[in-house]
């Protein structure tokens, strides 16, 4: 079925796709892709996962389909990203599908209804049984020196509902966001997490979400301020900014611009990352991997890499429900 809804989607700009896919997906609550896994389920985090595989950030940024997401048989949902005040993104065209790669090119810029919203439907909508983490970011109007404010009024707003909490320094579409990886400004930003979390008690598990392309003193330096402020783990990784190795045509690829690639050509990229974080992160810290799970192929290599939970969402649209099926269904998993 899907192959003839995504037949239909494709004939659209890939952004009007989007919504119409986030409408169809909260009116039937996804109910016509019913699907229930017959794995264990896990405890990550002190928390209990009916599975393992999760939606990537991003997709439904204002958490308006959780029960679809449920039942098509996600394990674990990340809304967002949210930020403080509500946001329109960047200006349209920002969704770009490159289809040869099975990749896709994105700048939406954080484009989301603000946490105050996300908050409200959240308390009312979140579904038993489904873990839910909530990404948050920074507004776009933010100047960087104030970065912090942000983080901190959207962990006050969350801390108490998600069941974890990532904080994403890696999207390429906000303007000098990625500085916020950089050891001088990720300390206090962490720090700053921390001091919020003593006020008000709270033991929410903290994750770090990174880019792709970091170098290894960058990623080192993220491994240490993990293990100084005592996080949870790492989200690893975000769209990267590099376009090597792409099929598609050049013109095109230049046409289109800016923005994050995600998809088949991050795959082995992100599992590099994992594999490094693997190494140097101790034993008890976790590892989201994210980036070009498009099989189940895939995602046997992302646990192999040292993930402990994966999420995808490229590989959802263009193979839709059918891939949660075929990587649940999997009994290397
Ligand atoms: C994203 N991603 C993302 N990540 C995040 O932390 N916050 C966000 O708001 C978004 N928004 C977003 C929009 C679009 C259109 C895409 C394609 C991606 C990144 C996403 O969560 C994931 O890290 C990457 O896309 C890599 O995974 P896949 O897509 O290769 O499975």
């Amino acid at each position: 079925m899907y192959r003839f809804i995504k037949k239909l989607l494709f004939l659209m700009d890939a952004e009007t796709a989007h919504h119409c896919t986030m409408m169809l997906l909260r009116l039937s609550k996804g109910f016509g892709f019913k699907y229930q896994s017959r794995k264990n389920h896990s405890f990550v985090m002190n928390l209990k996962f009916t599975n393992r595989l999760g939606l990537a950030a991003g997709l439904d940024k204002n958490g308006i389909a959780m029960d679809a997401w449920k039942n098509l048989g996600f394990g674990f949902v990340e809304i967002g990203t949210v930020t403080p005040r509500p946001q329109y993104g960047n200006p349209k065209p920002r969704l770009f599908r490159l289809i040869q790669d099975l990749a896709l090119i994105n700048r939406m810029g954080f484009n989301n209804e603000g946490m105050e919203v996300i908050y409200q439907r959240l308390k009312k909508e979140k579904p038993k049984n489904l873990i839910v983490g909530v990404n948050i970011g920074k507004n776009k109007d933010t100047p960087i020196e104030k970065a912090i404010e942000d983080y901190v009024l959207c962990f006050d707003q969350f801390y108490n509902l998600a069941d974890y909490i990532v904080v994403n320094v890696s999207s390429p579409n906000t303007p000098n966001l990625r500085e916020l990886q950089d050891r001088e400004h990720l300390y206090h930003l962490m720090q700053a997490l921390n001091q919020r979390s003593l006020e008000l008690k709270s033991t929410t598990p903290k994750l770090l979400k990174i880019a792709p392309d970091l170098n290894t003193d960058q990623l080192n330096a993220i491994v240490d301020l993990i293990e100084l402020f005592n996080w949870e783990g790492v989200v690893a990784c975000n769209t990267t900014v590099e376009r090597a190795g792409l099929k598609s045509a050049a013109d095109v690829i230049n046409r289109i611009g800016n923005g994050g690639l995600s998809g088949a050509p991050i795959t082995s990229l992100s599992n590099e990352r994992i594999s490094y974080l693997r190494s140097k992160l101790s034993k008890h810290r976790i590892i989201i991997g994210v980036g070009g799970i498009m099989s189940a192929e895939d995602a046997v290599e992302k646990f192999k890499a040292g993930a402990d939970l994966i999420q995808l969402y490229t590989g959802f649209i263009y193979q839709g429900p059918q891939l949660i099926k075929t990587i649940l269904s999997d009994s290397r998993l």
